[in-house]
């Protein structure tokens, strides 16, 4: 007791807070709840009971290391109650070499979403040769939910070796589509969706959208930083370009209630959600059932090890409950 009132008189000043830096997004409500109250609400999100509102967004496979990041990521999926998005599984299509970097099921385990990821170049390869088997024998092999589609035309158009598309991706998705018999979901890279995109999208037979917005990682300035100088210095202008997970929140939120989509689409707000706070706050915003995503933030501490990553969402997790009790979105 006597050290921490020390403590108090010690850091009084260090613990001064400017007007400035008050976070006008929340009004904060004290008398309304309890610790004991300060509880995250249930959610189911594809069929399927989280215990946090947390989605782990695609990332990676195909090497040593994406393994080691993999597992980590799906041992916090399971331990933390969370819905996961595996990176890529295109080595899949033509041999099962890679298959231990994406097998994560059984660490997952079958109460929680977990997806395969394919890129719309790879469904635009299939329709080509009039075969989309491979693809669907991905979902079969990995025993996942469902699928995510990733379309991202910019990065593709600024990768070094990228894939070009020849056809649109709604008619490559309008094709497919109907061919699954599990649930899609389609995501960008880290640029974001425009309306007019998000509007076909909710047209379309599919379960969610990820959003992959602009703000955090970008795989269009990933890819010209890999490219040349001079089609790094062109084109980085047009990395910029895109839209944040608010403004797709904003977005959604309109057409989707001018235009209901055609089943009960559903959301993950990802794409420059660095923390619970921003998660917390889109998942309020947002008029259509929604979780939110995070890639670079998970990956940061998966690649290092269990602990780091299981510290790390304990304390987002932590404030997610504090978040969910004393914080309410502020009216504007
Ligand atoms: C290392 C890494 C690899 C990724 N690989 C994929 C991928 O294979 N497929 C995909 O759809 N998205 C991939 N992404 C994009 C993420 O799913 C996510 O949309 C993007 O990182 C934005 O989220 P963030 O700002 O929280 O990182 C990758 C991201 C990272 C950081």
């Amino acid at each position: 007791m006597e050290n921490r009132k020390a403590d108090h008189i010690a850091l009084a000043y260090e613990s001064q807070i400017n007007s400035i830096q008050n976070d006008s997004r929340f009004d904060y409500e004290p008398l309304i709840r309890s610790h004991a109250d300060a509880k995250i609400p249930e959610t189911v999100f594809l069929g399927k009971k989280l215990r946090a509102p947390i989605w782990i967004s695609s990332m990676t496979g195909g090497t040593q290391l994406a393994h080691k990041i993999n597992k980590n990521l799906a041992r916090a999926a399971h331990e933390f109650g969370l819905g996961m998005g595996l990176g890529s599984c295109r080595c899949l299509l033509d041999s099962n070499s890679c298959l231990a970097d994406f097998d994560m099921r059984p660490i997952v385990g079958n109460d929680l979403p977990l997806y395969a990821n394919i890129g719309i170049s790879q469904i635009e390869k299939a329709f080509l040769q009039h075969d989309f088997s491979p693809v669907h024998q991905i979902v079969n092999k990995l025993k996942t939910d469902g699928l995510i589609i990733h379309i991202n035309p910019l990065q593709e158009a600024f990768q070094p070796e990228g894939d070009m598309l020849s056809i649109a991706p709604i008619d490559l998705l309008n094709e497919f589509i109907p061919t699954a018999n599990y649930p899609i979901i389609v995501k960008e890279v880290g640029q974001g969706i425009g309306p007019q995109s998000l509007q076909e999208l909710s047209k379309m037979n599919i379960q969610a959208i990820d959003f992959a917005a602009f703000g955090g990682t970008n795989f269009s300035k990933l890819e010209l930083l890999r490219n040349t100088e001079q089609a790094h210095e062109t084109y980085l202008n047009m990395a910029h370009v895109g839209h944040s997970a608010i403004d797709m929140l904003h977005t959604t939120n309109r057409i989707f209630e001018q235009t209901p989509p055609t089943n009960d689409l559903q959301l993950i707000i990802s794409g420059g959600i660095p923390h619970f706070l921003d998660g917390y706050y889109a998942i309020q915003k947002s008029k259509f059932k929604a979780v939110y995503g995070q890639g670079s933030a998970l990956l940061w501490y998966a690649k290092q090890d269990y602990t780091s990553l299981q510290q790390y969402l304990k304390h987002q997790i932590r404030g997610l409950e504090l978040a969910f009790g004393f914080l309410r979105i502020r009216k504007s």
